[in-house]
């Protein structure tokens, strides 16, 4: 189990003047959903061109004063990060793998021209607010606390060009079920005119604009019906890349596995890397590489592919069931849950929460 190392910016603590009353609190968490509902605190950083990292505060939650000229409001200079506070078996509260968010976060500042963030002031802002939040952890089975850290420019200047003001915050929301209907397989429109990311672009980074890019294709595939939208590569439009909010594996009858590979026009998902790992220490062969519509669909047909799956942080690993596009329907395995997908989930699953031996020294306790 990691510890984590000291903090090299003091955090100022504010006292919430009226935080959320015991009753409300444990209505708010009894069940969440998910982005919906918010804890009492947040933490902020201020950072400034001469000055670096100043002004870490962890104090109430509340709105913030922009100038109408931000520069984050023009162009769009913002990152974020999403992970997960836990519920240990002995009632500790701990980190998924923070570290890699730490570090992500600041491969997508150094592609969007930000400024970085030591990691250790990453992970011990998330940890604060964990700690002075934990009352706020849902009580509805499986819930999580989930962490948004994020980053924007918040010079006042209509130049285009790397700002010189910028904002760290942290805030936190408990969360339940990240599919509203909860279903055990997720349904899947495979866009062919949209695309998310283009080569040299920034779909390695995990900032806004890839999202609010995303919102329209996504809106496309759910007025067909479908749960999820899937993207297809910007040269030929043929190699599965992601979904909008997480990666995908397929699995063969082989007991071989392929996920895309990573080349900068997909996120590095944390799970994602967490999965190839468990999955090669079982002794399946995982194999990152190009995987195409037309062998998907062919795969399924043949029998070769025998499950699916999906995964990220908010929703871990989910079953893709039905796969569309404009070329026709198909569905994958019986279209539910497979052995392997129910067990990979499980057992990563296990560790985060702290009923598997964490011999990879993924989960970091909090208090
Ligand atoms: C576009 C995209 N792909 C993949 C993922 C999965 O990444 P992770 O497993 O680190 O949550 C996410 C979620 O963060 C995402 O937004």
């Amino acid at each position: 189990m990691a510890t984590l190392a000291d903090p090299r910016i003091d955090f100022t603590r504010v006292d919430h003047p009226a935080p959320t009353s015991a009753p409300a609190r444990v209505q708010a968490i009894a069940d969440p959903g998910f982005g919906k509902v918010f804890t009492d605190h947040m933490v902020t950083i201020e950072w400034s061109d001469g000055r670096g990292w100043h002004d870490a505060m962890i104090g109430p939650r509340g709105p913030l004063t922009l100038d109408p000229a931000a520069a984050v409001l023009h162009y769009a200079q913002e990152i974020f990060e999403g992970l997960k506070a836990y519920r240990l078996a002995d009632g500790a509260m701990a980190l998924f793998r923070p570290d890699e968010n730490a570090r992500r976060f600041n491969a997508s500042a150094d592609r969007l021209a930000m400024p970085t963030l030591p990691d250790e002031t990453f992970i011990e802002a998330v940890r604060r607010l964990v700690e002075i939040d934990r009352e706020w952890f849902p009580t509805v089975e499986g819930g999580s606390l989930y962490l948004r850290p994020f980053m924007f420019a918040s010079e006042a200047f209509l130049g285009v060009r790397p700002a010189k003001h910028y904002k760290f915050l942290v805030i936190a929301s408990p969360a339940g079920n990240y599919f509203k209907s909860g279903v055990p397989a997720v349904s899947i429109w495979v866009s062919q005119d949209y695309t998310r990311a283009a080569p040299g672009g920034t779909g390695a980074a995990k900032c806004g604009g890839n999202y609010a890019a995303s919102l329209v294709p996504h809106a496309a595939a759910v007025a067909r019906g479908f749960d999820q939208v899937c993207f297809l590569d910007a040269a030929e439009h043929r190699w599965i890349e992601e979904l909008g909010g997480m990666n995908v594996f397929f699995a063969f009858d082989d007991g071989s596995l392929i996920t895309p590979p990573l080349g900068g026009t997909i996120l590095p998902g944390i799970t994602r890397d967490s999965l190839i790992r468990l999955a090669r220490e079982e002794g399946l062969e995982v194999r990152e590489e190009r995987y195409s519509l037309g062998q998907w669909r062919a795969d399924a047909a043949s029998g070769r592919l025998v499950e699916c799956f999906a995964c990220g942080t908010a929703a871990v690993v989910t079953p893709i069931g039905r796969v569309a596009s404009d070329d026709g329907e198909f569905t994958v395995g019986g279209g539910g849950p497979g052995q392997l997908t129910t067990r990979l989930r499980a057992r990563l699953v296990a560790i985060q929460r702290g009923e598997a031996e964490d011999r990879h020294g993924w989960v970091t306790r909090v208090d």
